[in-house]
C-alpha cells in the first residue's frame, strides 16, 4: 500500500517536472537577459543498452541545434536564409538506428584522431603503435569505435547563449593509443548565430591527438541538391597534396595556379571534374587539407561559404593550423535519411584540425600530447545571409 502511495508521488512529481520544463523554455530574467531552457529527450538505446539522449539548443535568434550525446552527433542545425526563414542544412539520418546502421561520420565528433594515419601505424617514443586499417590500409578517424561510436557524459548549461558540454574517458590502449584520455567538448549556441566548439583533452601518457567535428553541410537545405554551386572561400595558401591513398606526401604545395586555388571566392564545381588534375583525381574532387594562411593559434577566418539561392553564408573560424574540405564525394545514396537517399556531392565539410598522418610526418606541426599538458582547440561556424 505505502509502495502505491509513493508511486502515485514519485510519478506526479515526474509530471509536473516535465510540465514545468516544457513550460520554460526561455525564460527572461530583465530586459536584457533571456535564458533559453535546453530540452532533453530520450533518443532511444544502443545494442548494449547504453541510452542516448538528444538536447535541443536555442537561441533568441531562432536559431536551433540539436545534439545527441551518442558520438556529439549534431542531427539538427537550422540556420537563416536571406528572408530570414530556418532551415535544417545539416545532413544526417533520423533516429539512432539510422545512426548506428551507417552514417560517413555525419555531425559527429572525432577522435583521437581526425583523418588518416598511414597503414594504421606510428611511432611515439620509440614505441610502435597499430591501429585499426579502417579505410584501405590506413587508420580513419579514430578507428572501428573512435569518439563519433561512444556514449559520451553530457551536462546541459542553460543561459542566454546556452551549452552542452559533453565528457568521455578513453581508456588507455583504446584503439590503439596509448594513454588515458580524458576529453571535455562545449558546444555552445552563440547568440550571433555561430555555434563555438570548444575542445580540450589530458593524458596520463604521451599520446597523439586530432579531435575535429564532421558536420556535412548543405546550405540550401535541400539534400536532394548537390553543393557545386556553393562559392567557397578559403584563407589558406597551400594544401597537402596526398597519394592515392589520401595520405599526405609531406609537401606543402602553393594552390596557386591550381584547382585548389580558394583564396579568392570560386564556386566549388567550378574545378572539380579536373579530371587532368591527379590530386582532384585521388580524392575523386576535393578531399584535402589545406593550410591556413595564418599559421597563428588565434581564433582566426579559414573559410567562407555561400549559397546563392537562399543567400546563407557560412564562416568557420578556427584556432587550428588547418581544415579539411570534402565535397561529399564517397557520399553515394546510403544511407538515407530527412527524406532522401544522400547522394554524391550533396554535403561538404569543413573539418578544422591538425594535418593527416602528422604521427609519422616530423616536419608536421606535432599532434603529440604529453602528461600535464592540455589539447585546447576551437572552431566556430557562424551563419548569416545576404
Ligand atoms: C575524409 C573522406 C572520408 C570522409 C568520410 C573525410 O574526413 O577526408 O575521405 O570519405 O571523411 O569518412
Amino acid at each position: 500500500m505505502k509502495l502505491k502511495v509513493l508511486g502515485i508521488l514519485l510519478c506526479s512529481a515526474l509530471l509536473f517536472q516535465n510540465c514545468t520544463s516544457k513550460k520554460a523554455e526561455s525564460t527572461t530574467i530583465d530586459s536584457t537577459t533571456t535564458v533559453n531552457k535546453i530540452e532533453k529527450t530520450s533518443y532511444g538505446k544502443l545494442p548494449t543498452g547504453e541510452a542516448a539522449d538528444l538536447y535541443t539548443l536555442k537561441n533568441s535568434a531562432g536559431m536551433v541545434v540539436k545534439i545527441t550525446n551518442y558520438g556529439g552527433i549534431i542531427t539538427y542545425w537550422s540556420t537563416p536564409d536571406k528572408n530570414g526563414k530556418y532551415t535544417d542544412v545539416a545532413l544526417g539520418c533520423d533516429s539512432l538506428g539510422g545512426y548506428l546502421k551507417a552514417s560517413p561520420y555525419f555531425g559527429a565528433l572525432i577522435g583521437r584522431y581526425g583523418n588518416r594515419i598511414a597503414k594504421g601505424k606510428f611511432t611515439l617514443d620509440g614505441k610502435q603503435y597499430t591501429l585499426a586499417q579502417n579505410n584501405g590500409v590506413n587508420a580513419l578517424h579514430g578507428g572501428k569505435k573512435g569518439f563519433d561510436k561512444v556514449i559520451w557524459t553530457a551536462t546541459p548549461i542553460d543561459g542566454e547563449e546556452p551549452q552542452l558540454k559533453l565528457t568521455y574517458t578513453s581508456v588507455d590502449g583504446e584503439e590503439g593509443y596509448p594513454g588515458k584520455l580524458d576529453v571535455e567538448v562545449i558546444y555552445t549556441l552563440q547568440k550571433d548565430n555561430s555555434l563555438k566548439i570548444d575542445y580540450k583533452a589530458t593524458t596520463d601518457k604521451p599520446t597523439v591527438v586530432n579531435l575535429t567535428n564532421h558536420a556535412y553541410f548543405n546550405l540550401t537545405g535541400d539534400f536532394s541538391k548537390e553543393i557545386l554551386d556553393h562559392e567557397v572561400m578559403l584563407n589558406a595558401d597551400k594544401f597537402l597534396p596526398v597519394d592515392e591513398t589520401l595520405i599526405p606526401t609531406g609537401e606543402l604545395k602553393a594552390v596557386a595556379g591550381t584547382p585548389f586555388d580558394f583564396t579568392k571566392s570560386f564556386k566549388i564545381g567550378a574545378r572539380i571534374n579536373d579530371v587532368k588534375d591527379e590530386q582532384i583525381k585521388y580524392g575523386k574532387g576535393y578531399d584535402h587539407c589545406w593550410v591556413a594562411t595564418d599559421s597563428s593559434k588565434t581564433l582566426k577566418s579559414i573559410a567562407t561559404v555561400y549559397e546563392p539561392t537562399s543567400g546563407r553564408v557560412m564562416e568557420v573560424l578556427t584556432t587550428e593550423p588547418a581544415v579539411q574540405f570534402y565535397t561529399g564525394n564517397f557520399l553515394d545514396g546510403v544511407p538515407a535519411g530527412k527524406g532522401v537517399n544522400y547522394k554524391f556531392r550533396t554535403g561538404f565539410c569543413l573539418e578544422t584540425q591538425h594535418y593527416p598522418d602528422s604521427p609519422n610526418q616530423p616536419k608536421f606541426p606535432s599532434t603529440v600530447l604529453k602528461p600535464n599538458e592540455t589539447y585546447k582547440t576551437t572552431t566556430v561556424y557562424k551563419f548569416s545571409a545576404k
